[in-house]
């Protein structure tokens, strides 16, 4: 069968679906990929390439969508389901790499590690100016507590942080296997030191961190966003960041990325990376092996584990 892969994949994962298919590895555009897909049985994605409902439609030999990472955001997965198309994530491959850069990103905004590099570069030695805070004793909120945010509370704790979290999918039980304290919404905003997200795209979550949450939080938290960046009202945390309210923001993502013209982009106190909670060796050879063998299950008429729409099967 032929596979179309239209964002970067791992060279392992490639030649892995070369053994058993015609493999074709093209960055199309949006009108190139609609002029393309009628002949391809698989597409695998990362975030760029958008499978809207207009490729879905032109889709008329494609079984399955694979998507190597966890959000599929960017796939219409109502009409995928609609059009018996399976789609198929790796949900565990970047776990571990994007719960590293929150932790990171803590530390760097309490240590303003990158005002310190460029304080240096420019032959300053601000040592009172950059006086920084410890994670220790202070308490993180998580919004959305799954796979990474778990991973996220276990690094905290270990440097002494207090955890809580709201999540309306996580029982008290789990929570509580973790060491994290379930709370409301509002909690997390009022109680916490560093306020860290982690949670899906969703039509709930959709800008659900606005000025009423940032009205809550107490002077001197700090904010993390490496989950995706619509979650977050852009304009409101710039204000937040303008106003002292927060201390400070670590954004990986953004609600138009890159983030040409983002309120963001002139806003105090921020430490921006481009969307790289996913970018690493170790999290793109899993994401790359994890849909190779989906995508392969798929097409061998075998049932994949990581199936975004069961009702496909239905
Ligand atoms: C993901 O959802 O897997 C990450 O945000 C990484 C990405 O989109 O490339």
């Amino acid at each position: 069968m032929k596979v179309l892969i239209t964002d970067g994949l791992e060279s392992e994962a490639i030649s892995s679906l070369r053994k058993a298919h015609e493999v074709d590895v093209q960055e199309l555009d949006p009108k190139g990929l609609l002029a393309a897909i009628p002949r391809y049985h698989a597409l695998i994605v990362r975030s760029r390439t958008i499978v809207s409902k207009a490729v879905l439609t032109q889709a008329a030999n494609l079984k399955v969508v694979g998507r190597a990472g966890v959000g599929v955001d960017n796939i219409d997965v109502a009409e995928a389901t609609a059009r018996k198309i399976a789609v198929v994530n790796a949900p565990t491959a970047s776990t571990i790499s994007v719960a590293e850069l929150a932790i990171g990103q803590m530390i760097s905004l309490l240590r303003h590690l990158p005002e310190a590099d460029r304080s240096v570069k420019e032959g300053k030695w601000e040592k009172k100016k950059l006086e920084g805070r410890e994670l220790f004793g202070k308490t993180l909120g998580l919004v959305g507590s799954g796979r990474i945010g778990a991973e996220v509370a276990k690094r905290a704790q270990a440097f002494g942080m207090r955890v809580i979290a709201h999540d309306p999918y996580l029982s008290r039980p789990t929570a509580e296997a973790f060491g994290i304290r379930l709370v409301e919404k509002d909690a997390v905003f009022r109680e916490a030191d560093v306020v860290s997200i982690h949670a899906a795209l969703t039509p709930e979550t959709r800008g659900m961190v606005g000025a009423t949450e940032f009205a809550l939080m107490k002077r001197g938290t700090i904010l993390v966003n490496c989950a995706r960046g619509e979650i977050v009202q852009e304009a409101a945390l710039a204000d937040a960041l303008r106003s002292e309210r927060l201390a400070g923001a670590a954004v990986d993502v953004f609600e138009t990325e890159p983030p040409a013209g983002s309120p963001l982009l002139s806003a105090p106190n921020t430490a921006f990376t481009p969307h790289l909670g996913a970018s690493t060796r170790e999290a793109q050879a899993r994401a790359g092996s994890i849909i190779a063998e989906q995508v392969l299950k798929v097409l061998d008429g075998r049932r994949p584990e990581f199936l975004v729409n069961p009702d496909v099967y239905g």
